[in-house]
């Protein structure tokens, strides 16, 4: 059986206060015992939100990081430091990440052996523009985003690899990718590895969706075979909205 997994991103929202009072909410809220439900505040608020949720269900995770474990790059975080605050689990390739900070799939391979060489399990984001979708490309967009990124690791390194499709036409716009597309993209995604590493890894591997996640169709999307649970933005902020969504299985 694969992991279920229910993960919000805070992207750059909720300052240190902000974030104490989401995360007192979150406690509050009914867990569902077989979904991982995770939460990635930013940078400055990771050490406090840790602490908080230490004894609780809830896994704090981080939203990126930088490939090199030390050194002269002003301004970045490291595997390394992840590792010493006990954050076991990353975000990498976001569509906001390649889009606004230039992250390309030869740089994302590196930061993908960083974090697995630091025992951080990845959360790698993929998907295609809405040019690409118009012009019947997506699928080959996003298997040259897995491919590139992803294709040098050995079998053994994807126990610690979950997928995140998210098309990029359907992030923080309020459209979503129909319950269909996405199982359709999803099922593409595991016949890719499939191919490469066999029908047994690719069986195990979760893929989760992201994109206008939100309470109101978070049901029907999970409902599909090939979606095991959701890579949530801006419903994540809201801890009623984000516990509906963990509990849409
Ligand atoms: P959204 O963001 O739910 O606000 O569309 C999803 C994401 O960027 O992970």
């Amino acid at each position: 059986m694969r992991t279920k997994i229910v993960a919000g991103n805070w992207k750059m929202n909720n300052d240190l206060a902000q974030t104490e009072t989401l995360i007192t909410e979150l406690k509050r809220q009914n867990n569902p015992s077989d979904v991982e439900v995770m939460i990635a505040p930013s940078f400055t608020n990771l050490w406090q939100a840790f602490n908080s949720l230490k004894d609780d269900s809830i896994e704090v995770i981080a939203q990126n990081m930088h490939f090199a474990d030390s050194g002269a790059y002003t301004g970045e975080v490291s595997g390394e430091m992840l590792k010493s605050l006990g954050i076991k689990t990353v975000i990498l390739g976001h569509s906001e990440r390649r889009a606004y900070f230039n992250e390309t799939d030869e740089l994302l391979a590196k930061k993908v052996d960083a974090a697995l060489k630091n025992d951080i399990r990845v959360i790698f984001c993929f998907g295609e523009e809405l040019k690409d979708r118009k012009s019947e490309k997506h699928e080959d967009v996003v298997g040259n985003q897995i491919k590139n990124a992803l294709f040098h690791l050995e079998a053994e390194a994807f126990k610690n690899i979950v997928l995140a499709y998210e098309p990029v036409w359907a992030i923080g716009t309020g459209e979503t990718a129909s319950p269909e597309q996405a199982q359709d993209m999803h099922s593409f995604i595991r016949k890719t590895l499939a191919d490469k590493y066999g029908k047994d890894l690719a069986e195990s591997v979760s893929i989760l969706y992201g994109g206008s996640c939100k309470p109101s169709n978070a049901k029907e999307i999970f409902s599909k075979p090939d979606v095991d649970g959701g890579l949530i933005g801006g419903a994540a902020l809201k801890a009623e909205d984000f516990f509906a969504i963990a509990n849409s299985f």
